[in-house]
């Protein structure tokens, strides 16, 4: 969840950092931190709770002029232990203030190293876990075996060390090194000409080289200007995979928006053209990496979809699909609840982790619960090289791009077209749908763009809506069918932007308590099916609509073009294309999202990052 630089090279090293942490901020936005050193034995280091930003006023208030070397490191967190205060922010240091230490996610036997470190008279500077692994470096690096010897030093304690981290360690005695490691939380290395980064996300060096390096689990990385070298925790060379990255700077820039959420929502025709590039060639699906064999497919008995969030929504969405074309019993889990419970899993089931970071510390642990339990499991993911996918035995990448906003809208429209291809996949596979109707649901699929293309043309309508209501104590969602993950959509969306209580139901339970709720203004919003794809529901919904009208709500019904039957019962009606029910959510979803931002915006609130969220979890 944290983000983290470091760089070693010939520029100035705080600019590097400050530039890099500014398109990580997304990671977390609790407090930041960074430190230079200047070549001359000196380690600087300055800190502050809150954004990015507070940092920055508080280096001008200081003067900049002791942060000039070219080798530095920063971190922007997301509080796991200790209040986002100025003491808790990164880079933490030991008592010589010679050791400094940028970590990501949790140190879980941190309290028996503290303990340990107290008993030795260590004065502890912070509440965090992260400090430990600064007062033990240093420790490691100034007695025993490792004395002097820096990566040595930092792997001693890495092997000590329970729980995820990345860890980017600074010794003012080296100043032109810098050592990281990581177990379970994500590191890249950048390789430039005469420069080295470390980072969380390749966004944080990408406007500097497009050129990386993921780490595996268990490594170690040291980075000079000249060079990098990958260990395992015991110090032997270590096989760590190149690539290039595939998108530039202007991907992760806000292109004029004023939010990166707002640009997002305007890339999703392209987040789902690119999603679906290349998998459909030769009349066949084929998923991005499949170390599953067809006959296994045709095994599977039972299909699990694990994942959290608005990633969890998409598969609320997949299982409709999936059972109709593969007639397979799909069930959707929280990645959080699934391991926790037992659940049934064999050889036979197939389980699709579905996750835009690849690297939520919840699906991730699902996976390794099934893979433990001899279940398949497929990762759908937007994060190339992710934990989630290396771990997994078949891959489908959406190429969705960088996603910066918090609340996920593109990532989430480009889960959904995966989950599908996925579907259709299966089929393929199983045979119970025949090539021409394979084919003919990929080029619905390719008819979606366009359809997401002309709801945005016409979304200032919910713009202006979402003023309207921005005063609303709560709001509700309803739907039906593949329009009911919609609504929960909706109303997560509501919550994380806009602080407002909204809930989601399926509209069919309306009458088996939620009716209560309904109250005179209260604004309700109604995800229809089609009239013709789905009429019964359709009629269902209708009377669900009249129902609550009658009882004083105010009706926003999201209703597909020329539905005239809905009309009278709408107090406000928003108009979305025609387009085959399994694929309605890919286009009743984006007014949802507008709503939710314009709601949020109206209210005063940073729409890119919702108070107490970040982008990825990576702890339980
Ligand atoms: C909501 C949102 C979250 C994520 C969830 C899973 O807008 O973004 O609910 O969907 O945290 O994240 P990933 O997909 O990275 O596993």
């Amino acid at each position: 969840m944290c983000g983290i630089v470091g760089y070693v090279g010939h520029r100035p090293a705080l600019d590097v950092v400050i530039g890099g942490l500014r398109r990580m901020e997304y990671r977390g936005y609790d407090s930041a931190g960074v430190a230079v050193l200047d070549g001359a034995g000196a380690l600087n280091v300055e800190r502050k709770a809150g954004r990015l930003a507070n940092l920055e006023t508080q280096l001008d208030t200081v003067g900049r002029g002791a942060f000039a070397g070219t080798a530095g490191m920063g971190h922007t967190r997301w509080a796991t232990h200790g209040a986002p205060v100025d003491r808790n922010s990164h880079p933490h240091r030991d008592a010589s203030q010679r050791v400094a230490v940028v970590h990501n996610g949790i140190i879980e036997n941190f309290a028996a190293l503290r303990a340990e470190l107290e008993a030795d008279n260590v004065e502890m500077a912070s509440d965090t876990d992260s400090e430990t692994a600064a007062h033990l470096i240093s420790r490691a690096y100034t007695e025993g075996d490792t004395k002097g010897d820096f990566p040595a030093s930092v792997a001693a304690v890495c092997r000590r060390l329970e729980g995820a981290f990345t860890l980017v360690v600074t010794i003012a005695d080296q100043p032109d090194t810098i050592v990281a490691a990581r177990r379970s939380s994500p590191l890249v290395v950048g390789v430039g000409e005469g420069e080295h980064f470390v980072a969380s996300d390749v966004a944080a060096f990408i406007e500097h080289t497009r050129e990386a390096v993921e780490l595996g689990q268990d490594q170690l990385v040291v980075i000079t200007r000249g060079g990098y070298e990958v260990t395992d925790f015991h110090g032997d060379a270590a096989q760590a995979k190149p690539f290039t990255v595939d998108w530039d700077l202007s991907a992760a820039e806000k292109g004029g928006h004023e939010y990166f959420m707002l640009k997002e929502i305007d890339e999703q025709p392209e987040a789902l053209a690119n999603t679906l590039r290349g998998h459909f060639d030769g009349g066949r699906i084929i998923l991005d990496e499949q170390r599953i064999s067809d006959q296994d497919l045709r095994d599977v008995d039972k299909v699990f979809v694990v994942a959290c969030g608005s990633a969890y929504h998409s598969g609320l969405v997949a299982k409709y699909a999936i059972e109709h074309w593969c007639r397979l019993p799909v069930e959707v889990e929280l990645a959080s609840e699934f391991r926790y419970r037992d659940p049934v899993l064999d050889r036979a089931t197939l389980v699709v982790a579905v996750s835009q970071s690849g690297e939520t510390a919840d699906t991730l642990e699902a996976v390794r619960h099934a893979r433990e339990q001899k279940a398949r499991v497929l990762a759908v993911c937007n994060t190339n090289g992710a934990q989630i996918p290396r771990e997994s035995d078949a891959v489908l990448y959406t190429h969705a791009g960088p996603e910066i906003g918090v609340a996920s809208t593109k990532a989430f429209l480009a889960q959904i077209a995966a989950n599908y291809l996925v579907g259709l996949a299966l089929a393929q596979a199983r045979g119970t749908k025949y090539p021409d109707e394979v084919a003919r649901e990929f080029a619905e699929l390719e008819a979606m763009p366009a359809a997401v293309q002309k709801v945005l043309s016409t979304v200032d309508q919910v713009r202006d809506l979402g003023r309207r209501i921005a005063d609303s104590k709560a709001v509700l969602f309803l739907g039906r069918h593949v329009g009911f993950p919609v609504a929960l959509e909706g109303a997560l969306k509501l919550k994380e932007l806009a602080y407002m209580h909204a809930e989601g139901f399926a509209a069919g339970e309306l009458k088996h308590g939620p009716i209560a709720l309904i109250e005179e203004g209260l604004p309700v919003v109604v995800v229809m099916p089609s009239p013709k794809g789905r009429a019964v529901l359709h009629s269902k919904l209708v009377s669900n609509i009249s129902e609550i009208q009658a009882r004083g709500a105010r009706t926003i019904v999201i209703a597909e073009e020329g539905d005239e039957t809905v009309r009278p019962f709408a107090d406000e009606l928003i108009e979305i294309p025609a387009v085959p029910t399994l694929l309605q959510p890919l286009v009743s979803t984006v007014p949802l999202q507008v709503l939710a931002a314009e709601i949020a915006r109206t209210r005063g609130y940073d729409v890119d990052k919702p108070r107490n969220l970040a982008k990825s979890v990576t702890v339980e």
